[in-house]
């Protein structure tokens, strides 16, 4: 195996185990509680988190804990890549209104159609990259961390996100802001790893086939 293939899949396995054993914080949101305090995210993200724009990330079925875990990024600059984000996130007053909305937004049924038109070349080989990564560069793959159809890993290992379904040119915008640093918010740097290995034709593939899951 590649060297930094090998690596990579030592460090999820870690994770993994470590998560699934317990280290994980449990999810604590009250999803009746959260349907209210959602309402300020309605206008972009939609009141069933599933938004009507490509750069209106969807939230429908997304983990709890990766939804808190990015609002506090945001909040925190830890995430800095989106302004109008962050502006946002500052105005979700605790911890435990992101958890409620959190948890609302995970009970929600992602939308199971894609923005835009899917194309079917581009998806062949996105899929190829998906379950296969590129041992030439190094790149492991994706399903190895985010789950069969990128639906995620397992109900409790909200480290790696729901990324299958999730739109299309969202997808592109974060593999490019990982890519150039923009984004740099993810544990053990894992996603920047990869997102710096990738090519501009494969990102489009990959956003194509996961955009259609
Ligand atoms: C004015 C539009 C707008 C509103 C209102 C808004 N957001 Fe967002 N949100 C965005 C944009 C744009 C992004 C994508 C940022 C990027 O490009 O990285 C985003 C990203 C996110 C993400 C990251 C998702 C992921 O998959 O990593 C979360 C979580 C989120 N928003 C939660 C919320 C919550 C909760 C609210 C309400 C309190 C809210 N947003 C309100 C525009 C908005
Ligand atoms: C080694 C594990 C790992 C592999 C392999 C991996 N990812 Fe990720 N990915 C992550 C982690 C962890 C995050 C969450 C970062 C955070 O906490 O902000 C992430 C986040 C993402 C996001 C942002 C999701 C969002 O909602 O904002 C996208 C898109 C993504 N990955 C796509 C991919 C693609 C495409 C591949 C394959 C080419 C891939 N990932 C391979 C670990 C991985």
């Amino acid at each position: 195996m590649n060297k930094i293939i090998s690596t990579t899949a030592t460090l999820v396995a870690a994770f993994t185990m470590l998560l699934s054993a317990g280290g994980q914080v449990a999810a604590k949101g009250d999803p009746a509680a959260g349907e209210g305090k959602a309402g300020l995210c309605a206008g972009c993200h939609g009141g069933d988190g599933n938004s009507m724009a490509g750069d209106f990330p969807r939230l429908a079925s997304q983990y709890e804990n990766y939804i808190v875990k990015q609002l506090l990024d945001f909040q925190k600059g830890h995430r800095a890549n989106n302004d109008t984000m962050a502006g946002m996130a500052a105005m979700v007053a605790s911890v435990q209104d992101a958890q409620d909305i959190g948890a609302y937004f995970n009970s929600q049924k992602m939308s199971k159609e894609p923005l835009f038109p899917i194309d079917k070349e581009l998806a062949r080989k996105g899929k190829k990259l998906f379950l296969e990564g590129n041992p030439k560069s190094g790149i492991y793959g994706c399903v190895n961390c985010h789950g069969k159809n990128g639906k995620g890993k397992s109900p409790n290992v909200s480290v790696f996100p729901v990324i299958g379904g999730q739109h299309r040119d969202y997808i592109i915008k974060q593999l490019k802001d990982f890519r150039a640093g923009a984004r740099a918010n993810d544990p053990a740097g894992m996603m920047s790893d990869i997102a710096k290995r990738l090519s501009d034709s494969e990102i489009e593939a990959v956003a194509n086939y996961l955009s259609g899951l």
